[in-house]
């Protein structure tokens, strides 16, 4: 060992450090050997310099440096000197100069590894998440890392100023209600019970209100057994809010304030606010779902005044039977062929529609699956309705409301994707408020809360809590950024009637509610205040701004989409003596 301390990182040489003695380590990204030279592109977190090696002056470190592999990791000394003419390489920030090696130490060696460290191409992704310390040396990974920590940073700073305290809550704990399943732990003190680990701290934040710590926030981590998406994962990282004294605009005022302030700290974007808002029922009848990508417009138009009475049956019956027709304009998709209509008549069958109908605007007439049936003034509305070119398409579909809304509000997402309408750096922010409190489980027959069950009523509908519960609209909101939910957050109930009422509607008896939520029912009725708060997925916000499309790209150790950990090899079976502590027999 001839080296003890770096000079400079990998990142830091300019060009006014020409002619320094320094010392570098780090990890060899690559390797070139040109007319007897090797120069050697020398990693670390912050970036990239190139060392190289001179027979001439330097025979025996020459020598050595013959051995020198992709991923070794080195310490070099020598002298910062200017890259050879016409050389400099304006991509790197240490571009300008190279450092001519006079001393080298090999600190470890690689074997040739599973992941190029250097390539832009990925591997499979078992791959990836088995060898993940490889994979987060990558450009990409080391990215979206530092990105997290900086959003992570911004997000602290800006909570901090605004009066909030960081407090953890416990993650061994009873269950709480997101309605996901619980992850279980056994316990070995009370053999039979369980804790289960916290799908959020919802219950305990609410808690924290009512002890008087008004303004809380924590990087919370939360577990969730439910099925693996691209934007989910069983243990995923929210950032937990929750105030006193608030009405619900207080809380979306400070929430606009903090994602504005994320956006300007991390990539320099000034998002204007304030944020638009679309009611639930605004949000599906435009665009048919409640998380809608407002990046494109695309909207819904409802076309039933025009057709109810239409010679075509397939409009005429929907309206009498109680459907509705609604139709899109895809702009400039008129050049689709006949297949590609044919097949997105196809897709929308498959997803349980009768028919997809389609007219295209040519420059003076229409083509159109249903022409025969379109009488001119049907023409002439519809071009009220969508204000068309030459060239647009406008699909239609007659069905049931939620057959027509399910299916417009996907081909509104694979539609701009397909044709290239969705640009990274676009970022476009919505609230949906004014959600249904409940909603209707068909296949357990039981009324569900639509966020969870501490969530409050609207003032004005508490009265329907009796007489119509699926009425009562709720005093919550959903943050949307470019068609993802980002966060979800109510109004929650503090008064301890309000909150058994809720619970029975849910069907919970008053046993249940006290065995279950008796510690919280209690402490409403201890002075709670008026309290409210959100949860923006810390995951999903870094997928977004990384523009990845999957959070297992931001997180340092994901699990994989059926939540087993390549890296580790978790979840494990344990011993017979483990099992006995906890008094487990197993069954599978
Ligand atoms: P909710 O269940 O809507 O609300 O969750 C809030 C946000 O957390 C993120 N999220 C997830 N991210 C990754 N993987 C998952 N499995 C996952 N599940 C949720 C999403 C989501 O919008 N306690 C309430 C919040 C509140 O009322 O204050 C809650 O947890 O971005």
């Amino acid at each position: 060992m001839i080296f003890k301390k770096r000079t400079h990182t990998c990142g830091e040489l300019r060009a006014s450090d020409i002619g320094k003695e320094v010392t570098l380590m780090g990890w060899v990204h690559r390797r070139r050997d040109l007319g007897g030279l090797i120069f050697i592109d020398l990693r670390d977190r912050e970036g990239i310099t190139q060392v190289v090696f001179n027979p001439e002056k330097y025979k025996e470190i020459h020598e050595k440096a013959g051995e020198l592999k992709n991923e070794y990791v080195i310490a070099v000394g020598g002298q910062v000197s200017p890259r050879p003419d016409g050389i400099v390489n304006p991509k790197l920030s240490t571009g300008e100069i190279e450092v001519l090696v006079k001393d080298l130490d090999i600190l470890n060696t690689c074997p040739t590894p599973p992941i190029t460290v250097s390539s832009e191409v990925r591997p499979d992704e078992i791959t990836r998440l088995k060898y993940r310390y490889l994979d987060l040396r990558t450009g990409r990974m080391q990215s979206n890392i530092k990105l997290r920590a900086n959003i992570t940073k911004a997000t602290r700073d800006y909570l901090a100023e605004n009066g909030f305290l960081e407090i953890e809550t416990p993650i061994l704990i009873n269950s709480t209600p997101e309605g996901a399943r619980d992850y279980l732990v056994p316990s070995r003190l009370y053999p039979g019970k369980f804790y289960a680990l916290p799908q959020s701290p919802q219950i305990f934040k609410q808690l924290l209100m009512v002890s008087g710590f008004d303004r809380y926030y924590q990087i919370a981590r939360c577990f969730r057994d439910e099925d693996q998406r691209a934007d989910r994962q069983p243990e995923f990282t929210q950032i937990d809010i929750e105030m006193s004294f608030v009405e619900r605009d207080d809380v979306l005022d400070m929430a606009e304030g903090l994602m504005t302030r994320i956006f300007k700290d991390v990539l320099n974007i000034d998002i204007p606010r304030p944020f638009p808002r679309l009611s639930h029922e605004q949000a599906i009848s435009r665009y048919g779902i409640d998380k809608p990508d407002i990046r494109y417009d695309m909207k819904m138009e409802d076309l039933g005044e025009i057709f109810k009475d239409s010679a075509f049956k397939a409009f005429s019956e929907t309206i009498t039977s109680g459907g509705i027709i609604k139709g899109i304009k895809v702009e400039g998709y008129g050049g689709a062929s006949r297949k590609k209509l044919d097949d997105l008549n196809e897709k929308a069958k498959e997803m349980g529609a009768k028919a997809l109908f389609w007219i295209v605007f040519t420059e003076d007439n229409i083509k159109s699956s249903i022409k025969k049936f379109l009488r001119p003034e049907d023409i002439e509305n519809l071009k009220k309705k969508f204000p068309v070119s030459p060239n647009d398409l406008v699909l239609i579909l007659a069905d049931k409301k939620e057959i027509v809304h399910r299916i417009f509000g996907e081909f509104r997402i694979f539609l701009t994707e397909e044709l290239g309408l969705i640009k990274y750096g676009d970022f476009k922010f919505l609230w949906v408020i004014d959600f249904p409190l409940f909603t209707y489980n068909k296949e357990e027959d039981r009324i569900d809360a639509e966020h969870h069950a501490f969530t409050s009523p609207l003032p004005e509908d508490i009265e329907f809590l009796d007489t119509d519960p699926l009425k009562v609209r709720a005093s919550s909101y959903d943050l949307v950024l470019n068609g993802v939910e980002l966060g979800s957050g109510s109004i929650r109930i503090h008064r301890r009637d309000i909150q058994e009422k809720v619970f029975k509607i849910m069907g919970l008896t008053m046993e249940e509610a006290d065995v279950k939520f008796g510690f919280l029912l209690r402490a409403l009725e201890y002075g709670s205040p008026p309290h409210g708060g959100i949860a923006p997925g810390l995951d999903r916000l870094v997928m977004l701004m990384a523009g990845e499309k999957t959070i297992r790209d931001v997180i340092a150790f994901p699990k994989t989409q059926t939540a087993f950990c390549p890296l580790t090899g978790a979840p494990v079976t344990v011993s017979e003596k483990q099992l006995g502590e906890l008094k487990i027999k197993l069954d599978v």
